[in-house]
């Protein structure tokens, strides 16, 4: 049995903000997020959070997880003694920082594996910085792990070494409670350590392994939200790099944004300033042009998006949006639509072939197939207090500058003449007229004098 420990008790304090530090988000996905969705991935039984302050933010955002309370920030280790009642004696605990989002399953899988082979009752992961400053130092003797010293604990010798520890670890469950009984806060930040715990189980006669991870990136932890930028920027390269080599073209990687839940079907074309967050999912040969926005769309094959934003719609096949059109929540656009300049949809669905080319607003229609909306046309669907709805059949060709006052149907085949405030329904294949006619006075002007 593997469960995991997330602390994430910690204030925050250098995020100056009031949603808790584990709850801000690298584009659409909260840096705990991640980690959880991580640990999932590999499919540990149970997740024990260790929350303090503004803890309640946490549980709403994240309701399936097991939580256990640290009222006081009394250090990581006494955070971790606040998950002891939920472990039992059988079996691994991967204990980890929730504030590391880059952290991948492969690498928690090769740590893991490492700590079983090994026969481990402990095992940390390492990397070895550059600037190795703020973090707990490796010590070893002869090359033999010995103990983990803070950095405020460090004796001049200590501190220059360069392997520190990443803040990642697994345990047999039972060494682990063992250990966290035994510790205290003798030291200068008179807290408890959790990596105190491998010097405890060492003494004790148990065995501790260090897994030397390749790089640090992905133990990057985020303290300050420039931190977080950073750990974008990251998140950022790895998701674009993932959709180029998936066969995605994106012209601007350090100028595209993606979620990373997000999946785009090949020789799709992605034009710089783009963002695509949520549970999107675009089709094979689309052309997502600049500045585009899309969350949480469905969108097809072969589709041309200009400089447009899709929210919460389904886009068929061969749809051509934009430049400067917004399709807002809860549409439906079938195969062949196209949407042109300055266009607004709302909770609409589009048949096929149907076009809209410019400047209409369409709201709560049901729109058949193979219409033609004329420049400047408005579903009004919104008399000051109710919303009505529209529906609009198969084939009809709506003149430019026309009204359709909701609820209205137009029937099949029917043609509505330009400028026409449409106020009943229109049988199938009639021409429904409605504006003043024209009146002509002669000769106006040379009378006016
Ligand atoms: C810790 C490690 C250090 C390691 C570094 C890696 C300890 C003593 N030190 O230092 O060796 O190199 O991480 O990034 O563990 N937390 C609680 N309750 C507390 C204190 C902390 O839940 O009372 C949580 C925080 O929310 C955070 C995590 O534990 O997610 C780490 O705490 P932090 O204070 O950032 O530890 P570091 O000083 O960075
Ligand atoms: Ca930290």
């Amino acid at each position: 049995m593997l469960k995991a420990v997330l602390l994430a008790a910690g204030e925050g304090t250098r995020m100056k903000s009031k949603t808790h530090k584990v709850l801000h988000k690298i584009f659409d996905k909260t840096i705990l997020g991640y980690e959880i969705d991580v640990l999932k991935s590999l499919n540990v039984s149970e997740i024990i959070a260790v929350v303090g302050s503004c803890s309640e933010q946490i549980q709403d955002t994240f309701p399936d997880l097991i939580y256990a309370m640290q009222n006081e920030r009394l250090g990581t280790g006494h955070a971790a003694m606040m998950a002891a009642d939920h472990l039992d004696d059988e079996g691994d605990v991967i204990v980890l920082y929730g504030d590391i989002p880059l952290i991948t399953a492969e690498c928690i899988k090769a740590i893991y594996d490492y700590h079983k082979e090994g026969g481990y009752h402990v095992t940390m992961t390492s990397a070895i910085v550059e600037n190795p400053y703020g973090y707990g130092r490796v010590i070893r003797e002869n090359g033999t792990f010995k103990k983990i010293v803070e950095q405020k604990d460090a004796s001049p010798e200590e501190a220059i070494v360069k392997e520190i520890n990443t803040g990642v670890y697994c345990y047999k469950a039972k060494e682990l409670k063992y250990a966290l009984s035994k510790l205290d806060n003798n030291n200068a930040q008179k807290e408890y350590y959790l990596t105190d715990t491998l010097e405890i189980l060492l003494k004790a006669k148990y065995s501790a392994g260090v897994f030397v991870a390749d790089s640090a990136e992905d133990f990057y932890g985020i303290n300050t939200r420039v931190q977080l930028f950073e750990a974008t920027k990251i998140m950022q390269k790895r998701i674009n790099e993932k959709h180029m080599l998936n066969g995605v073209t994106i012209i601007d990687r350090d100028n595209t944004y993606i979620g990373p839940d997000v999946t785009i079907g090949e020789d799709t074309i992605i034009y710089p300033g783009v963002l695509i967050e949520g549970n999107t999912a675009i089709g094979k040969d689309c052309e997502i042009g600049v500045n585009s926005r899309i969350k949480d769309a469905v969108i097809g094959n072969e589709c041309t998006i200009q400089s447009s934003i899709i929210l919460n719609s389904q886009i068929g096949n061969h749809v051509s949006i934009g430049p400067f059109s917004h399709i807002r929540p809860d549409c439906v656009l079938g195969d062949n639509v196209k949407i042109g300049d300055f266009v607004e949809i709302k909770k609409s669905t589009i048949g096929d072939g149907t076009k809209a080319a410019h400047l209409t607003y369409i709201g709560d229609a049901e729109v058949g197939k193979n219409i033609n909306f004329g420049c400047g046309t408005v579903v009004v669907n919104y008399d000051g207090k109710h919303k009505y709805k529209t529906i609009i059949k198969d084939n009809v060709f709506i003149g430019c500058n026309s009204n359709l006052l909701s609820p209205v149907t137009v029937n099949e085949g029917a043609y509505i003449a330009a400028g026409s405030t449409i106020t009943d329904d229109v049988p199938n294949n009639a021409l429904a007229i409605a504006r003043a006619r024209q009146v002509l006075k002669l000769d106006w002007k040379l009378k006016e004098k």
